[in-house]
């Protein structure tokens, strides 16, 4: 292997494998020891900053972290997460320079799948970001889908505090007709309404005003997509210029004036070009992967930082002699680098952030939440009922499944699969209690997803780790009437029958393949069905190992891992039935 091609086929074979190689994610270098060793793009980070300056005053930018709080750690390394950002944040404090921070909105999970929990998500990132001392979040579409009164209430209902939420053209519909956002989203006579024009702070001795506004692409999204007939965002342009008014007239004058906009960066510079007075505007845009170089139109700098909370944005600004600021711009990866030193116990000491997290694990237990997951049928279940209405498949646990497939069992209870929910409980941290949250469940789990998979620890003991029916599907019925070949069928639904293709190719075929690249792989002559069925076991094997959760998943490099089933045995040529 690879065996001889005819040059053409060799040709387009490279073609198809350059058009398979992955778009690189923006560089960073491996994850170093200490936040000053970070680098971007072959830079250490402030590189070409003014040296041996220190800015006036600093503005951390954020935007869309989509509740995603902290990495999950399912493998390493992974970037973002609350608890590096606020350690990011103390680091800039400790180099004397002034920070503030805003973000441009999209705190809220986007499609979660439970909307309690999004909200306790929602509540611990706005703590989190008052904890290192933001000023105010925009207003994006995740919020306005997510019925924004409850929302909003989760956090600033209590009390009155920062970070604000700002969109200044917000208004409420009633019957038909606008309320005012002051009075639509007035709490009582004596507080600020709960969606507010603008916030303005000194951040060191420089006066900073920060307004909001939904964009009129957003605006249309959401009267078209009907996301809450009780809002609506007229007049983008219109509050975009009541903003700068507002700001020139305010009493303390600020100097440093910025813009949340949402909205394509497209049109955050349209604004930038036609409003000018902002010397920042922070757009939104669901690209991943966010500019190293800002847009720079006029003074106005529009800056977008990628969505989930990888990296985030600071902007310098130094004052100039003859007045307005040289802004510099550094976007910043949350690697490793900027985890809290020390045990656990010291981190939640250190760490504001930290003990956040940990009430929101303990209220997602609390609540429950594992037995509000909503579940579906399983493939092999509608299918099982197709065959025979009175079938009803369930899932019965793999200890089911091991007197008749003992061979089969020692091995599976040997690999990380057969002991998975513990790494939720034993190895996560910061915080802990994951083994009680259904996004973290999902997958150390057999069947979350489906009807008659696990709840949880009381209800469906023997449905812990990843167990025999997370793949092959639930198994009631094979267990029951092992012989009847239909139900042979569902346990293996990636088996090429027409084809006459039913198993994975041999472990030494895997094992040259697992050694080749990605282009050279694509040399290889096979079959169709044989592609086909690889593709399926992969593709069902990353319903897990997806690429967020695991980045480096390789069908050929893993299977050898947990290869098992009476007719493959390590170097054993494929038999077809
Ligand atoms: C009562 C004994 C028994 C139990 C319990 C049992 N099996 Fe089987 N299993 C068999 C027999 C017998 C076969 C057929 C073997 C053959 O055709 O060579 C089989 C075949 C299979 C196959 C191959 C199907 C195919 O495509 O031909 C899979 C996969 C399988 N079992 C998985 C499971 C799982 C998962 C469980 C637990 C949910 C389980 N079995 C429980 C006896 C059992
Ligand atoms: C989409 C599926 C999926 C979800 C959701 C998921 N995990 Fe995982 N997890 C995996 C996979 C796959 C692995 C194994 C990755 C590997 O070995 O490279 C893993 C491994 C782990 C490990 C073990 C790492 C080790 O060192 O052995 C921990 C800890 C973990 N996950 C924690 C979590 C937490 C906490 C959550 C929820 C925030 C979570 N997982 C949600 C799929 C998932
Ligand atoms: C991580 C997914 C996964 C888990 C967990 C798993 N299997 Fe499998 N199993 C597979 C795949 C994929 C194949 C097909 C292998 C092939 O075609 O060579 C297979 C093959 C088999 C076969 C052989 C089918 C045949 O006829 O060749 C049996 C029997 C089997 N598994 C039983 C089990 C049992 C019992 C357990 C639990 C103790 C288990 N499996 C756990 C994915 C899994
Ligand atoms: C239901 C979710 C799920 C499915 C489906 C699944 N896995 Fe996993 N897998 C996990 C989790 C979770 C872990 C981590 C367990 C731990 O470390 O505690 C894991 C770990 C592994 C490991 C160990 C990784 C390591 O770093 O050593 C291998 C190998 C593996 N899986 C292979 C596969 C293959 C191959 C398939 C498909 C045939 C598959 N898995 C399907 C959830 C899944």
């Amino acid at each position: 292997m690879p065996p001889t091609l005819p040059r053409f086929a060799a040709a387009l074979a490279l073609v198809a494998g350059v058009a398979l190689v992955v778009p690189a994610a923006p560089p960073y270098s491996a994850p170093p020891q200490k936040p000053d060793e970070v680098a971007i793009g072959g830079q250490l980070l402030f590189a070409t900053w003014p040296k041996g300056q220190k800015p006036d005053a600093v503005l951390v930018v954020s935007g869309q972290t989509y509740g995603y709080l902290q990495p999950c750690g399912c493998s390493r390394p992974q970037t973002g997460g609350l608890e590096r950002r606020f350690v990011f944040i103390e680091h800039l404090k400790a180099k004397g320079w002034p920070v503030a921070a805003v973000d441009a909105g999209d705190v809220f999970p986007d499609g979660a799948k439970l909307r309690d929990q999004a909200r306790m998500k929602y509540a611990a990132a706005m703590a989190s970001m008052r904890e290192m001392g933001y000023l105010a979040v925009g207003l994006g579409k995740s919020e306005i889908k997510s019925d924004l009164f409850a929302t909003l209430a989760s956090y600033g209902l209590q009390k009155e505090q920062r970070p604000f939420t700002l969109a200044a053209n917000a208004v409420g519909v009633i019957d038909g007709k606008p309320v005012p956002r002051e009075t639509h989203f007035k709490v009582d006579s004596d507080r600020r309404p709960m969606v507010e024009a603008l916030e303005v702070a000194t951040v060191g001795k420089v006066p900073v005003g920060v307004g909001g506004v939904v964009g009129r692409a957003l605006s249309e999204a959401s009267k078209e997509g009907k996301w809450d007939t009780g809002l609506d965002f007229p007049d983008a342009q219109k509050s975009v210029r009541g903003i700068l008014k507002a700001l020139a007239d305010h009493p303390t004058k600020p100097e440093l004036k910025v813009l949340l906009f949402q909205g394509p960066s497209a049109d955050a510079e349209l604004v930038a070009k036609f409003d000018t007075g902002f010397d920042v505007i922070v757009s939104s845009t669901d690209e991943t992967n966010p500019p190293m170089v800002p847009a720079k139109v006029g003074n106005t700098l529009v800056v977008h930082t990628g969505t989930r909370g990888q990296y985030v944005g600071v902007v310098g600004a130094f004052k100039k002699p003859g007045g307005g600021f040289e802004l510099h711009y550094q976007l910043v990866p949350m690697t490793e680098a900027f985890l809290t030193p020390g045990t656990d116990a010291d981190a939640y000491k250190a760490n504001k952030v930290l003990p956040i997290l940990q009430e929101y694990a303990k209220q997602v237990k609390d609540a429950k939440l594992l037995k509000e997951w909503p579940k579906v049928d399983h493939p092999a279940q509608l299918a099982g009922a197709a065959m025979q209405p009175a079938l009803k498949l369930k899932y019965v646990g793999s200890e089911a499944c091991k007197k008749c497939h003992e061979a089969e069992y020692a091995v599976w209870d040997k690999t990380p699969h057969g002991h998975a929910l513990d790494a939720l409980e034993k190895i996560a941290a910061r915080p802990t209690l994951r083994n009680f949250d259904p996004e973290c469940v999902r997958c150390h789990t057999v069947g979350f997803d489906h009807k008659t998979g696990y709840v949880d620890d009381a209800t469906t003991p023997a449905l812990k780790h990843v167990g025999c029916e997370s793949c092959h599907g639930p198994g009631s019925g094979h267990a029951d009437n092992p012989r009847a070949k239909d139900l042979h069928e569902l346990l293996r639904p990636w088996a090429q029958r027409e084809a006459g293709v039913f198993d994975l190719p041999d472990m030494k075929f895997i094992e040259q393949m697992a050694k080749l690249d990605v282009i050279e792989r694509g040399k290889v002559p096979l079959k169709p069905a044989e592609q086909i069925l690889i593709n399926q076991v992969s593709g069902m094997c990353s319903k897990c190992h997806d690429a967020d959760n695991d980045p480096n998943f390789d069908l050929y490099k893993y299977w050898p891992k947990i290869v098992h089933g009476k007719k493959r045995a390590p170097g054993e040529e494929m038999k077809k039935k």
